[in-house]
């Protein structure tokens, strides 16, 4: 059965967000309390078509994969699943910004890819406004900032991704500045801690941060939390436990903001269950990956409501 219905109460959340006041928070062990919002079936069109207000983050989406979701697997995606959400792989702001001149190389996409989301990475104000800038051209969907991202170039040297998670008040500076600098949507992908930094008071002092500084109301919880050292990236996909808890908590806790769930979920029926438990979007990466019929097969029929594109591999 499809878990899309509409919900009007939800589309009217967002304009109406008040200021963050201070807040205690408990987590509970279990998510004690799921909400129960409904799903509306998103425009497929650009999201930038959408009136203000009007927005919803992807109920279903591919996760940004370096290396991975280039051009053309997004493109095997898409004649897949016509209503799954694509991220792009990140793209430095630097990148953006220093190679003006070869932007398509970065930026490029066919229109059949959306609605999709362009990644971005940085920690330098200005480098971020103008590659938002740069990108708007592109017509995304979506901006998301990469606030996860554990490898040690980019969290190490470049001191971005998960090592954002350090200083909110940056995230917030920099979500103000892409947001003033593009006309879509903006939203923050990001994990439920770092390091020693991994309690759920310092996780909901972030979104309350970023939530309070910028117009940010999407947030993609990876669900496990980056380790800066020690681990590889793909060690810090797999070894550091996943708590779910953390993200129904934040339901809880911050429910004019939405929420992604992303981390180790392998089939559509896993899926399909963390919708029913109360989960606002979810984000699927290896698994959409590793087998892309197996999972994206399904999301447009089981997710969606909406006929399946195609109705074999082999036609695909
Ligand atoms: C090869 C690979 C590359 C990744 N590159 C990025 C990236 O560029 N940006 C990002 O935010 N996450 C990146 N991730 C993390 C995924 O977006 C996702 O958060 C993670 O794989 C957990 O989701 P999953 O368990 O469904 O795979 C990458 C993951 C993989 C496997």
């Amino acid at each position: 059965m499809a878990i899309a219905t509409r919900s009007a109460a939800w589309h009217a959340l967002l304009p109406s967000l008040v200021p963050a006041k201070p807040r205690i928070f408990f987590l509970r062990s279990r998510p004690g309390r799921f909400l129960s919002h409904a799903h509306g079936l998103r425009p497929c069109g650009a999201a930038s078509s959408l009136p203000p207000g009007e927005y919803l983050p992807p109920l279903f989406s591919v996760a940004p994969m370096m290396d991975w979701t280039d051009n053309h697997y997004r493109t095997l995606a898409r004649l897949i699943s016509r209503h799954a959400w694509l991220y792009t792989e990140m793209v430095v702001a630097e990148t953006i910004v220093h190679q003006k001149d070869k932007l398509d190389r970065f930026l490029a996409f066919p229109a059949e890819q959306h609605p999709i989301v362009l990644q971005i990475g940085g920690s330098n104000l200005d480098n971020l406004a103008k590659a938002t800038e740069l990108a708007s051209g592109y017509a995304y969907d979506e901006i998301n900032l990469n606030c996860g991202c554990p490898s040690g170039k980019v969290a190490g040297h470049g001191c971005f991704g998960a090592r954002l998670m350090y200083d909110p008040e940056f995230v917030g500076d920099a979500m103000s500045a892409i947001a003033a600098n593009c006309d879509v949507p903006v939203s923050v992908k990001c994990r439920i801690g770092v390091d020693d930094r991994d309690s759920y008071e310092e996780l909901c002092t972030f979104v309350d941060k970023v939530v309070s500084k910028s117009p940010t109301r999407h947030f993609i919880i990876h669900a496990r939390k980056a380790l800066l050292s020690g681990l590889s990236p793909a060690e810090n996909r797999k070894v550091p436990p996943l708590k779910y808890e953390y993200y129904y908590a934040l339901l809880r806790d911050f429910p004019e903001v939405h929420f992604t769930l992303n981390g180790g979920l392998t089939t559509i029926e896993q899926v399909s269950a963390s919708i029913r438990q109360g989960a606002h979007q979810v984000m699927v990466g290896r698994a959409a990956y590793n087998n892309p019929w197996n999972m994206l097969g399904h999301v447009d029929s089981e997710i969606y409501g909406m006929p399946t594109r195609c109705s074999s591999r082999r036609q695909v």
